[in-house]
């Protein structure tokens, strides 16, 4: 980061006097006002939570133009990534700066597969689990767990050993998160099988079974690859965030991976895919594309607590980039599975069209997000909607990583531990048991 000639000065309403604050330029995007020594100077903190204005990190990775909807990875756009490279070279590029050559590729590649497979041990863990335990919990447990299994990769301050392990998370979170699917349907697991792509691993671990051949189809590969692509880093998002604070304690990468599979779980955050499509379900029961209209009129009467789950975001005030290309993908998978009529596609279409004309949605600037599509997708590809968030999990435990090791790496990170504004109880005496 850079130092500004802009400084900005605070001052004080009481007579205190003022501090001047340095301000910090990016490469892009907002200026940062650096208020490290506030509290020093002043003894008070600031106070902001949810962070709407508090850049936590300084950090090279992903930056997002919410407003023009702009979504790049180390500098390049996701529209280039999404159609030029598959999700190992978008690994690279995330955990290693640049997107590897011919060598480099195969190298990595290589790398990734010859750990696919996880200790047989795992799966007597596993099978401790009830068989409808939620895919998110069984996820939760068993990346916490592979730091037991793991011993000669957990030291953070290690860069060789915070290499293995992101090379050995990336590597089997797809066997994981199979493994949790084929319990939770009574099948034996399918170990993964390495001369097949990365995404063409995970749905034949996902949907073959030892008595018939599976074959991947490759539309349905490029889509899953696709799915992973999009969801594979997202800036200092709440599981991110989590993740780099659990990290900065110096815990094991697994530990830290495991929090923020465990953040993700919540419904405003990954379980946002899962309510997308059931909303979808829900207007077709209730008549479909017939009744969409009223469905809308319902979303914008604020005392219906009804959400158009799918659209809007806290970042993107302009068309989720990520849900163009999934939308894509969502065609070109209905076509492949003769599934163009499909209602719940034709019912998302009509939806978006509606909203985008509604002056509610304009003047909000609420437009379609990545999950508005993915859950489609996904369900045509025979993946149960449960598993929908592990998915994401998968695909985006490159970018928890890649932010991990940036954090471990910054000579300017310290423990995460912010401040409060305390609003309890001044100091005041226990009384014995008979007088309280
Ligand atoms: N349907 C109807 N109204 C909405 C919606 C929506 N999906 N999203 C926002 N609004 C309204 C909201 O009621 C508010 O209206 P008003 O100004 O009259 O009070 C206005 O738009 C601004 O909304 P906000 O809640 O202040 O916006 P936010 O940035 O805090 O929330 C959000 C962002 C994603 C939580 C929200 O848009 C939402 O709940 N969307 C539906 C859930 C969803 O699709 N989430 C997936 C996010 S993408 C996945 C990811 O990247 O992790």
């Amino acid at each position: 980061m850079k130092l500004s000639d802009n400084k900005a000065t605070l001052s004080f309403s009481n007579g205190s006097p003022s501090v001047e604050l340095p301000v910090y330029q990016g490469s892009i995007g907002p200026d940062v006002v650096d208020i490290r020594k506030l509290y020093a100077q002043t003894g008070m903190f600031t106070y902001d939570p949810g962070f709407m204005s508090t850049a936590a990190t300084q950090s090279g990775i992903t930056y997002i133009d919410g407003d023009k909807g702009e979504l790049l990875y180390r500098g390049y756009p996701i529209e280039q990534l999404a159609t030029n490279c598959d999700f190992l070279e978008t690994c690279h590029l995330l955990l290693y700066g640049n997107l590897p050559n011919t060598a480099q590729k195969a190298d990595f590649t290589k790398r990734v597969t010859m750990h696919t497979m996880v200790n047989e041990q795992m799966q007597f863990f596993l099978r401790g689990f009830r068989r409808d335990a939620h895919p998110m919990a069984i996820m939760t447990g068993l990346v916490g767990a592979l730091s037991a299994f793991y011993h000669d990769s957990t030291d953070i301050t290690n860069a060789e050993h915070r290499d293995i392990s992101a090379i050995r998370l990336i590597a089997k979170m797809p066997t994981l998160v199979a493994m949790a699917y084929k319990y939770s349907v009574g099948q034996p697991f399918v170990y993964p099988k390495n001369d097949l792509s990365y995404a063409g691993n995970f749905l034949r671990m996902m949907f073959a079974n030892p008595c018939e051949e599976y074959k991947v189809n490759p539309v349905i590969e490029r889509a899953m690859d696709r799915i992973f692509t999009l969801h594979a880093d997202h800036e200092q998002n709440a599981s991110t965030s989590t993740v780099r604070l659990c990290g900065s304690s110096g815990t094991n990468p697994f530990a830290a991976i495991a929090a923020g599979v465990a953040c993700l779980w919540g419904p405003s955050h990954g379980g946002a895919n899962e309510a997308a499509l059931n909303m979808l379900e829900d207007i077709q029961k209730m008549g479909g594309v017939a009744k969409v209209g009223e469905f809308i009129d319902k979303v914008k009467d604020k005392n219906s607590g009804v959400k158009l789950m799918g659209f809007g975001h806290r970042v993107y005030k302009n068309y989720d980039p990520r849900a163009k290309l999934m939308q894509e993908t969502c065609k070109e998978v209905l076509n492949e599975l003769g599934l163009h009529n499909d209602p719940l596609f034709k019912l998302a279409m009509q939806l978006e069209k509606i909203a985008l004309e509604d002056d509610y949605f304009v003047q909000r600037k609420l437009y379609p997000n990545v999950d508005f599509y993915s859950g489609i997708v996904q369900r045509a590809i025979g993946i149960p909607v449960s598993m929908f968030t592990a998915i994401f999990a998968l695909a985006r435990t490159v970018g928890w990583i890649a932010q991990l090791n940036e954090m471990i790496g910054d000579p300017e990170y310290k423990i995460g531990r912010p401040r409060q504004l305390f609003t309890g109880s001044v100091k005041r005496d226990v009384q014995p048991l008979a007088k309280r």
